[in-house]
């Protein structure tokens, strides 16, 4: 790229297996070439969220070798395949692992790409409509509600039939941050009975708001920037005999409690399950960092002591059509965070989201 052009920007197709989502909607491309950039879409890349290369065009995309683009928007951290695609000096912007995967972040840097993590952006109120954690979060917090009612042999309304009264099924979601807050919100719209649990005490009148009671079991644990701390081992003891006593009165639990950059907490364990009605059903979100419950096999689904646990790891994919245009809108506000007026990259690293969601090549960058 000359210093007088401004950026292209291209939009791929990904290859992760499962992954339907595609990085931009037509209705942020037209943003996007309104702001003077122009879009490579390659062929096929929004087949998957039902969006075809006809719309793409429409919106003033040009459709063609997307990978040699100045700039590359993906969803799934690239594959080594792919990042060997790109050329040195590429702008990638996507999911990165950056906390999970240093090899792969060690790849991206000796690839010379400037890459920017949507992991990394700080939670700040400026970055909120560019949270691409949270907007994806909340798609499976949703999802994992209809999972669940899915697997469970029973209602989750309250029926009063001619054939007798049918109880509320009674949910439990265990971590109340964004995904947490959704599952709570849908189960509740599908007429379940809901409790939310979180070792942030501040989130409980959040729980309260929409309509759930909150499990308050006296442990406490805020952390920096809106985040829990690790529990300390006693605390973590207590917690889980609490809980597994909990557990057992509820037909649904769904677990979404993460600490940042550390091994998911074990908050259901085995006896808790084995304590659960027959029939009931456990949805761990958890599954990619070790899981939320000790028979969790991440990304399987497992009967124990006839109690259903469904360990799916992308679940945003599965909506791919609204989840891709909540993830363009996210991904395009960080990219015009990254150019200037007349859409040529111009990245000031004074900036806290920029330095912050900057995870290989800030000192290229400057050349
Ligand atoms: P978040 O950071 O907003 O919420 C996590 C919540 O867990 C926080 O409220 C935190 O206070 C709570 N927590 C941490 N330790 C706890 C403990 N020991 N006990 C009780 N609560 C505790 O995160 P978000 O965005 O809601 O994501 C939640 C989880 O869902 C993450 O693990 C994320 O990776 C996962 N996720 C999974 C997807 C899937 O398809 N499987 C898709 C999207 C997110």
């Amino acid at each position: 790229m000359a210093d007088t052009d401004p950026l292209t920007v291209g939009v791929v197709r990904e290859s992760r297996p499962g992954e339907r989502r595609v990085a931009l909607v037509p209705k942020l491309i037209e943003r996007l070439v309104k702001r003077g950039l122009r879009v490579i879409v390659e062929p096929g890349a929004g087949a998957q969220a039902h969006l075809s290369d006809d719309v793409f065009e429409a919106a003033g995309a040009k459709l063609g070798e997307a990978w040699d683009a100045d700039a590359v928007l993906k969803v799934a951290p690239p594959t080594p395949d792919e990042v060997a695609r790109l050329k040195p000096g590429t702008l990638l912007i996507g999911f990165l692992n950056p906390r999970s995967d240093p090899d792969g972040l060690a790849a991206l840097e000796k690839a010379g790409l400037i890459a920017f993590a949507v992991e990394s952006i700080p939670r700040i109120s400026r970055a909120q409509a560019m949270d691409a954690l949270s907007s994806q979060s909340s798609v499976a917090g949703y999802k994992a509600v209809l999972l669940a009612a899915e697997r469970l042999t029973r209602f989750f309304p309250m029926l009063t039939t001619a054939a007798g009264t049918v109880p509320p099924a009674k949910v439990l979601v265990l971590g109340a941050g964004v995904a947490g807050l959704q599952a709570l919100a849908t189960a509740k719209r599908l007429g379940a009975q809901t409790t939310g649990y979180d070792v942030r005490p501040e989130v409980g009148e959040q729980v309260r708001s929409i309509g759930a009671k909150f499990l308050d079991l006296g442990i406490e644990a805020s952390g920096e920037g809106g985040y829990a701390r690790e529990l300390t081992d006693d605390e973590r003891a207590e917690q889980q005999r609490r809980l597994t006593e909990a557990i057992t009165r509820f037909d649904v639990v769904i677990t979404t409690a993460l600490v940042p950059g550390r091994k998911a907490p074990t908050l259901v364990t085995a006896d808790a399950v084995r304590g659960m009605p027959a029939g009931s059903v456990v949805v761990d979100l958890a599954g990619e960092s070790g899981g939320n419950c000790e028979l969790t096999k991440p990304g399987e689904e497992v009967v124990e002591y006839d109690v259903t646990i469904c360990s799916p790891l992308n679940l945003a994919a599965e909506m791919p059509a609204h989840a891709s245009e909540l993830y363009a809108r996210n991904i395009t506000e960080l990219l015009e965070l990254l150019v200037d007026g007349e859409g040529k990259l111009a990245l000031d690293f004074s900036d806290e989201i920029v330095a912050g969601a900057c995870v290989a090549g800030r000192e290229r960058s400057a050349e």
